[in-house]
């Protein structure tokens, strides 16, 4: 049975490791049945973006740790992504997942910092998963689950919406990741020169478009600032619920710049495809918590081991000279 590594601000439920692998099977028995060739979420690839993560010289003492440590810039690799919906004129989430290579201390070479639009999940923790899973087996709208659930029946809601462009929206980590002794929950907050003037996507790949215009056509950069929340304790700033909104601010340590550049060759495309992001790739001061993290873990590893074996790919992290070998910045 899989171990888990907790850490002393959590509180691992008795039965967790059996509800984790049951969690693993409904994913990877989902992935098999739409194109188990890619991501079992977030599927939809519409950019991968070179940028530059620069932390602050005036990080707050909690936030100093790892990454935040010193002031420093990261080469970063952003893979911009939609959730199942095919279309995006449909409602669906939009990510935003980071990878900052080459950091020193982090095992595998990389920190990846994971981000949806929406402040929160809309499922607290691994046991409410699993019943969401076996309902939306059942009914892709997981009325059974719903039905005694309006709470997360209305987070769910906010979570599928259209937008405009992916460059103006706020996206949130949803769940804490540890700060060395504290922990902290991430946001990534857009600066008001990434507005598009475009209404809600009508098309069906408008959000690409939308991207391709920014960058390649209009050649601008585009900017956001990566804000960190302060952790209090269990009862304030749930570690272990993934739903509760935490009361405490954001508060700004870095940015994140994205250069005007050209991230249209099929070639990069096909990078992005077999890349692995999870909140596992991190430094030790910056290990994910609470139960929806500790299930990540062991399902994401395997969605990618699964999709790089039918890939024939091998599972590697991004080093400085894959960064380099991408779309030139104009
Ligand atoms: C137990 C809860 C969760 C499960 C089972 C789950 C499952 C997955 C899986 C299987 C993948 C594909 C992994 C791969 O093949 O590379 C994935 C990717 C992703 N997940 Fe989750 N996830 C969970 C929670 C979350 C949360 C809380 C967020 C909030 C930020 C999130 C955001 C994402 C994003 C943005 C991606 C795409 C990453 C990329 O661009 O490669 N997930 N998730």
């Amino acid at each position: 049975m899989h171990q888990m590594l907790s850490h002393p601000l959590e509180i691992v439920p008795p039965g967790e490791a059996e509800m984790i692998e049951r969690v693993t099977a409904l994913q990877t028995e989902m992935m098999k049945g739409r194109d188990p060739h890619k991501r079992g979420q977030h599927p939809k690839q519409q950019a991968l973006l070179r940028g530059f993560f620069e932390v602050g010289r005036t990080v707050p003492e909690p936030f100093r740790a790892g990454v935040f440590a010193k002031p420093k810039q990261f080469d970063a690799l952003v893979r911009v992504s939609t959730g199942p919906m095919p279309k995006e004129s449909d409602p669906n989430p939009h990510a935003m997942a980071i990878k900052l290579i080459d950091v020193p201390g982090a095992p595998h070479g990389t920190q990846d910092f994971i981000m949806l639009d929406q402040p929160t999940f809309f499922i607290s923790d691994i046991a409410d998963y699993v019943a969401f899973f076996e309902a939306a087996q059942k009914d892709p709208g997981a009325d059974a689950f719903f039905k005694s659930r309006p709470r997360e029946f209305g987070l769910n809601l906010t979570f599928n919406v259209v937008i405009a462009s992916q460059l103006e929206r706020q996206y949130w980590s949803e769940v804490p990741i540890a700060m060395g002794g504290g922990a902290a929950r991430l946001t990534l907050i857009p600066d008001l020169g990434n507005t598009s003037g475009r209404g809600p996507v009508t098309e069906e790949n408008g959000l690409r478009v939308a991207l391709e215009e920014h960058f390649v056509t209009n050649r601008k950069a585009a900017k956001f600032y990566f804000g960190a929340q302060r952790y209090i304790d269990e009862a304030t700033t749930p570690i272990e619920d993934a739903t509760a909104v935490w009361p405490t601010p954001f508060e700004i340590i870095a940015t994140l710049t994205l250069p005007a550049q050209d991230f249209t060759a099929p070639e990069q495309f096909a990078f992005c495809e077999n890349l692995s992001y999870t909140p596992w790739h991190c430094m030790p001061d910056h290990q994910p918590l609470g139960g929806i993290q500790r299930c990540r873990k062991r399902v994401y590893e395997e969605s990618q081991r699964l999709r790089h074996s039918l890939n024939q790919v091998t599972d590697r992290e991004p080093e400085k000279a894959d960064f380099n070998s991408l779309g030139k910045f104009l």
